[in-house]
């Protein structure tokens, strides 16, 4: 309640609060700019910051960097990882796992149905694509031999040169003529996992992982053994010392920045705990870091192989989540393992399109690439906010979803009753592709949870195809 001697600053957060909670000012919607607020209501600054400090210290908004002040959803975090227990045994991969990811990626590429699946980005706003399209055409007239030349390995040294200048943000050290290109970060992952496995071995993987890595294991004849995972903890690494010190695992795969499915960051001191185990006990860490760029907050949390000082850590990326699906560029550092990884590549594809490669090692070297991340990174926060709030409503009461650190996904658990495999067969019925959280562990867990993406303008389609998907969870919950 408001009364005459009520200070300023708290009628101002009493007024904004009210807001939020009818309605006025949803999850994920921009409070005015400080100075805007305390000019419209003829406020001095320090009166709006203070009321806007109160909120965030309540929890009802966040501030972000360089951008101001965001309404936050109230949706909890859902708290996925199990005990750790001494019985971490690989199982067999489920067949229907590996059918309902090709379900899923059958659905995916329907450009007629909503898509609230893929994960990559869609639309102008998320790319420069005629920034880019501009420089290979440029590219393509400067140096007309690079159509004419055999594209040998290594490749474009301005690409390598510019992909270790913007690894600096991430706190790596890296000298270009240890990177390998590689056909995007899929490849850079399959040719880790090659060189130091062997059929037969069994590999540790973060659990929920990112599912195509599970068809990966199959094909090469590895066994996976799940390590539970914490949206905000990272993965177990009492389990995995565990299974280390019993010389069970022949390598470790992880996303420790902005991890899919989760969206979330493994803590600084757990990265720097897991380079000392890799260290400790020999074993080589596959580091995805597909979307540490995309990281909210900067400075970027730096990646676990900045902790890296014998090579084991082996960090693998690409630029398709931030430039250029189209390009298929991708690269890794493989420390120790570089030799055979860069005679894996020689075998295996030979090089990379040396014209996209130039034309990208151009691009990233203009210095448009870091403003580009800034905006990304920007835009991709209030998107997630925004699919939150709109989660928040329409979705069945005791849904949660996780607090994303970065890039477009959300890790959302329904409430029990749900069963989000016969949600995906419903919403694809209407037209709706979703991503059920099955496809994230080998053995099919996670049957209540789904992976949404929010990297697409969001429309009237999209937020009735989020409402349709929350009456049918809706719908299940009363049926159960
Ligand atoms: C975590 C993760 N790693 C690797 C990939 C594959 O990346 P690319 O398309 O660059 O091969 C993806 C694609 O979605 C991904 O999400």
């Amino acid at each position: 309640m408001t009364t005459e001697t009520t200070p300023l600053y708290q009628t101002l957060a009493h007024e904004l609060r009210d807001a939020m909670n009818d309605g006025r000012l949803s999850a994920g919607a921009r409070l005015p700019s400080v100075r805007e607020a305390a000019r419209s209501r003829g406020l001095s600054i320090n009166t709006v910051l203070a009321a806007y400090r109160q909120l965030e210290a309540r929890g009802l908004v966040e501030a972000r960097p360089q951008s101001g002040y965001f309404v936050r959803s109230r949706l909890a975090a859902p708290f996925a990882a199990k005990p750790v227990s001494r019985t971490v045994e690989p199982g067999p991969i489920e067949p229907a796992v590996l059918d309902r990811i090709a379900a899923v990626v059958a659905a995916q590429a329907d450009t007629d149905h909503v898509d609230l699946s893929l994960a990559c980005p869609k639309g102008g706003d998320f790319y420069p694509a005629a920034r880019l399209a501009r420089v290979v055409a440029d590219t393509a007239r400067r140096y007309p031999q690079l159509i004419g030349d055999y594209s040998l390995p290594p490749g474009s040294s301005r690409l390598r040169r510019e992909i270790a200048r913007h690894a600096q943000a991430l706190g790596l050290t890296l000298e270009p003529d240890t990177i390998v290109l590689t056909n995007g970060c899929m490849e850079a992952l399959q040719f880790a996992l090659r060189t130091v496995t062997r059929r037969g071995d069994a590999v540790a993987m973060e659990s929920p992982t990112y599912f195509n890595l599970i068809p990966l294991a199959k094909r090469l004849g590895l066994q996976i053994i799940e390590l539970p995972t914490h949206p905000e903890r990272g993965m177990s690494l009492d389990a995995l010392e565990m299974l280390l010190s019993e010389q069970r695992v022949k390598a470790v795969v992880c996303m420790p920045d902005v991890h899919n499915p989760l969206g979330t960051s493994m803590p600084l001191a757990s990265k720097r705990r897991l380079a000392a185990l890799a260290a400790e006990y020999r074993v080589p860490v596959i580091e995805d870091a597909l979307y540490a760029e995309l990281q909210y907050a900067t400075p970027l949390q730096p990646a676990v192989k900045s902790f890296d000082r014998d090579g084991w850590v082996m960090l693998c990326a690409s630029y398709t989540k931030t430039l250029a699906p189209g390009f298929r560029i991708g690269w890794m550092e493989a420390g120790r393992f570089h030799r055979e990884v860069a005679d894996l590549k020689f075998c295996s594809s030979v090089a990379q399109p040396a014209v996209l490669c130039e034309a990208l090692g151009t691009f990233l070297e203009d210095g448009g690439y870091t403003q580009h991340l800034r905006r990304l990174r920007r835009l991709y926060a209030a998107q997630i906010d925004r699919l939150r709030g709109v989660i928040d409503e329409v979705f069945p009461a005791g849904t949660l979803a996780t607090e994303p650190t970065g890039g477009f996904l959300l890790w959302v658990e329904l409430p029990e009753g749900c069963d989000a495999n016969r949600l995906f067969d419903a919403a694809l019925a209407r037209g709706i592709s979703i991503t059920p959280g099955t496809l994230f562990s080998p053995s099919g867990r996670y049957d209540r949870n789904l992976r949404l993406s929010g990297c697409y303008p969001f429309s009237d389609r999209h937020i009735h195809a989020l409402a349709t998907l929350g009456e049918l969870a809706g719908a299940q919950l009363e049926r159960a």
